[in-house]
């Protein structure tokens, strides 16, 4: 069975994926941290984020398994990542190893921007997770802090509204449900209520 989740940026959607992938004994792939990856190469690199030919090379040589996610996760590694992930070149770069790892026997969970419209057209189930920016910026907001990461609500929630805008409006693999994504809106949910009802999408699907 392979499950595509795809959504913005802090909707939960990787918390929920993970969870799908533990609760079904399925790998998991945070497609993510491929983008963060690239951007971090070329950040450590000291080359400049719009560098499509240093970024296309840094995503060309990226390895599936060895991520640093302390470093990848901070807050400016992922507005970083979005300004390459706009990059078709680096995209495609990224694509057959995404697409192999979905093709596991056993199948795979994989969440992202572009999972079930461009990865895996073809997946089980594809869930689109949404909430609003000011309930993300929440919680990215307790996420930094539990880091150790200092930023205020206002300054997340700009950069919210700013990936959303960049991620939904690039002409490449654009953030944008497919045709048969059940959307989860978690607005109003906590963790656990929002993985009942993916689980409830999941199950439905499969029957
Ligand atoms: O899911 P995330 O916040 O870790 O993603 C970081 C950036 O990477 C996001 O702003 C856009 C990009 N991304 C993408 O374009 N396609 C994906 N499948 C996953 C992430």
């Amino acid at each position: 069975m392979i499950i595509a989740i795809d959504g913005p940026a802090a909707s939960g959607k990787g918390t929920l994926a993970r969870r799908l992938a533990q609760h079904y004994g399925l790998p998991h792939l945070d497609t993510g941290l491929l983008y963060r990856a690239v951007a971090a190469s070329l950040i450590g690199a000291g080359r400049d984020l719009h560098d499509v030919e240093a970024a296309t090379s840094a995503a060309r040589g990226l390895g599936m398994e060895e991520f640093d996610e302390a470093r990848l996760r901070g807050r400016e590694m992922g507005e970083a990542a979005s300004i390459v992930a706009a990059m078709p070149a680096v995209r495609a770069a990224l694509i057959a190893a995404q697409q192999r790892f979905a093709q596991r026997p056993q199948g795979a969970v994989l969440d992202g921007r572009d999972i079930g419209t461009v990865i895996c057209p073809e997946a089980d189930v594809k869930i689109f997770v949404t909430a609003s920016a000011e309930t993300r910026a929440q919680r990215r907001a307790l996420e930094l802090a539990a880091r150790g990461e200092k930023a205020d609500y206002a300054t997340i929630l700009a950069d919210i509204a700013r990936r959303d805008a960049r991620d939904s409006e690039r002409a490449d693999a654009p953030l944008k449900p497919a045709a048969d994504a059940v959307r989860l809106d978690t607005t109003a949910m906590n963790i656990e209520t929002a993985f009942a009802e993916s689980l409830r999408i999941v199950e439905a699907r499969r029957r």
